[in-house]
């Protein structure tokens, strides 16, 4: 069944001949609603932990040259403000040093945790789970210490997996195409990995991962005085053939799906194409790759469901959206002692707060004004798009601000129609100048937060939590690819919000759990205009004492672990 769009940009992965497949937007909408969790049904999923079939968190192309990276020795010396703006930051040359230092930052192993019988690794960006659905490649045509080509980064190794050299007429073309020298950055899921525990919601956090690397690694190009720019016009199925994905003898179940394909270069070269050229993905299409994938788990359930999803909602070629964003002053007052390099490597999830610590009200409106997207600031010029995702906060321990029910609208033009859609009560009464921060009831909601996150008391226990609700089937109708895009901006997000956490000497974690509909309610939400699509929470960790620490990359030094040993890990 289609539907006919008068008229219809090309802005949607679904546009054929003007026609929107609607089937895809009904699929896109029967997933989401078909995974909601309530308290009397989750989603469904195993239902029990299968120890046996837990997938190995490290992909690896067996038979592939391996180049190794060397591990940092010295860090870049940028200040906290620093991890946000572009300018100021001397823009680094592409040498295998800077690109090592990238992809560690980025993606890299950031410490080893263990109990007495496991151990399992870390990383700079965080998961779901900790099963790290997220894989990266590099395609290179400058010289950077290694031959142009298309690699595989493996974080357990900090090694580039060299799937296929690229031919001289394909580097040719890419550097007449981007002029600037830098390289291409690409993100894939194996939405197993998280299936495997989670079922069919898996579908889900590997989404919202995406945008937690997505940011990551936007923040850790800062650093070097990188960009890492969208490519938003190209097709899924062009990423998947430049990356040699229809000639890799997959384990069934195991596949990679194409996702993100980005451009690094220095900040302060001009802006880009947003698409690449036909031809050059033609001239890909024929080279041979190296490499087999490893076997991740030795048995797999099938939710069929995930991949009938992300087949309704693969992109094709689309015309580049300008995200127009606007330069904003930051309203920090408060500052940190951390350098930005540290922040990045100290991040982690906390898995309980001890319902006593404050954040004073200035460090709290920071945190807030840093979700905001802003021209020239990192992450959000990655340019996904307009904000889409605005956060309903429960505010539990601020100095200085009445606890209760806030809204933080992330884009003004949505104001009248979230107000609209919500409680009449409600009071919207701005609650910081220079901010769209709204209160809309007081009260000590503690109990309830934790209730609507899965009786999770982290959302309950910190200093505050929230629901980011996004617009939703207005988008969805747009073009169903923005589906995953919406979990993207809320990874987004929370990498900022884990980052500002770790600044300001508190903690977070996401919270993929939660009541959709009895969140909604709480709202006055009625019908599917907004969703509430990612939770998280902020506050004073209280620290496993049973954890043993290791450092990132022990295990390169001691031989001592192996990467085809699953690592188990019972995590929340
Ligand atoms: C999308 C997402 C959802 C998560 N959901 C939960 C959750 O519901 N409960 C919880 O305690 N932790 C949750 N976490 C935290 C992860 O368990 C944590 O990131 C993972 O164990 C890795 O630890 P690290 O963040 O310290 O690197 C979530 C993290 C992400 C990125």
């Amino acid at each position: 069944m289609v539907r006919e769009i008068a008229g219809a940009k090309a802005v949607g992965g679904s546009v054929k001949n003007g026609v929107i497949e609607t089937q895809n937007i009904e699929a896109t909408l029967h997933y989401h609603e078909a995974t909601k969790h309530y308290p009397h049904r989750y989603a469904r999923a195993l239902g029990y932990m299968d120890w046996d079939t837990q997938p190995n968190p490290f992909r690896s192309y067996e038979g592939a040259d391996v180049v190794q990276l060397p591990l940092a020795e010295n860090d870049p010396e940028a200040g906290y403000r620093e991890l946000y703006k572009r300018a100021g930051h001397p823009a680094r040359s592409l040498t295998l040093e800077n690109l090592s230092l990238f992809l560690e930052l980025a993606l890299g192993i950031s410490a080893w945790k263990s109990i007495p019988g496991a151990r399992w690794a870390l990383r700079m960006n965080p998961s779901s789970g900790n099963l790290h659905p997220t894989e990266s490649y590099v395609v290179l045509w400058e010289s950077a210490g290694c031959s142009p080509g298309v690699y595989h980064y493996s974080p357990f190794l900090h090694a580039l997996e060299c799937r296929a050299g690229l031919p001289e007429a394909s580097a040719a073309l890419l550097k007449a195409h981007f002029k600037t020298g830098g390289f291409l950055f690409a993100l894939t899921s194996i939405f197993w990995r998280e299936a495997w525990k989670y079922g069919e919601r898996g579908f889900r956090y590997s989404n919202h991962d995406m945008g937690h690397a997505i940011a990551s690694a936007s923040f850790a190009a800062n650093l070097l005085g990188w960009k890492v720019s969208h490519l938003s016009e190209v097709a899924d199925e062009a990423i998947g053939r430049l990356l040699g994905f229809d000639r890799t003898a997959w384990i069934e179940h195991e596949e990679e799906y194409p996702e993100v394909l980005c451009y690094v270069r220095r900040c302060n070269d001009d802006d880009v194409p947003k698409g690449l050229p036909d031809k050059l993905i033609a001239g890909v299409s024929g080279i041979s790759f190296q490499g087999v994938p490893n076997r991740l788990s030795g048995d797999h359930v099938d939710w069929e469901i995930i991949p009938a999803t992300a087949e309704a909602v693969r992109k094709s070629s689309t015309a580049a959206g300008s995200a127009g964003y606007y330069e904003k002053p930051f309203i920090a007052k408060t500052e940190s002692e951390l350098t930005a390099a540290q922040i990045i490597r100290r991040r982690r999830s906390a898995v309980a707060f001890d319902a006593e610590t404050s954040v004073c009200a200035d460090t709290f409106f920071g945190m807030l004004a840093k979700t905001l997207p802003r021209r020239g600031c990192a992450p959000f010029d990655f340019e996904l798009g307009p904000a889409r995702v605005h956060l309903l906060l429960f505010v539990h321990r601020v100095t200085g601000l009445a606890p209760g029910l806030y809204m933080f609208v992330r884009d003004e033009s949505d104001f009248g129609i979230l107000k609209s859609s919500s409680k009449a009560e409600f009071l919207w009464k701005k609650a910081c100048e220079g901010l769209p921060l709204y209160l809309l009831e007081e009260g000590l909601l503690m109990r309830e937060a934790a209730a609507l996150s899965c009786n999770q008391n982290i959302a309950g226990d910190g200093s505050f939590s929230l629901g980011m609700i996004a617009k939703f089937r207005p988008v969805i109708e747009q073009a169903p690819f923005l589906y995953r895009h919406l979990f993207w901006e809320t990874g987004m997000i929370g990498q900022v919000l884990y980052l500002e956490a770790e600044a300001h000497g508190v903690r977070a974690t996401g919270i993929g759990c939660f009541f959709d509909d009895p969140v909604h309610a709480i709202m006055g939400l009625e019908d599917n205009t907004f969703q509430s699509l990612y939770h998280f929470t902020v506050g004073g960790p209280v620290e496993d004492s049973r954890l043993q620490t290791w450092p990132a990359y022990f295990h390169l030094k001691e031989k001592m672990i192996d990467p085809n040993r699953v690592i188990r890990f019972d995590s929340p």
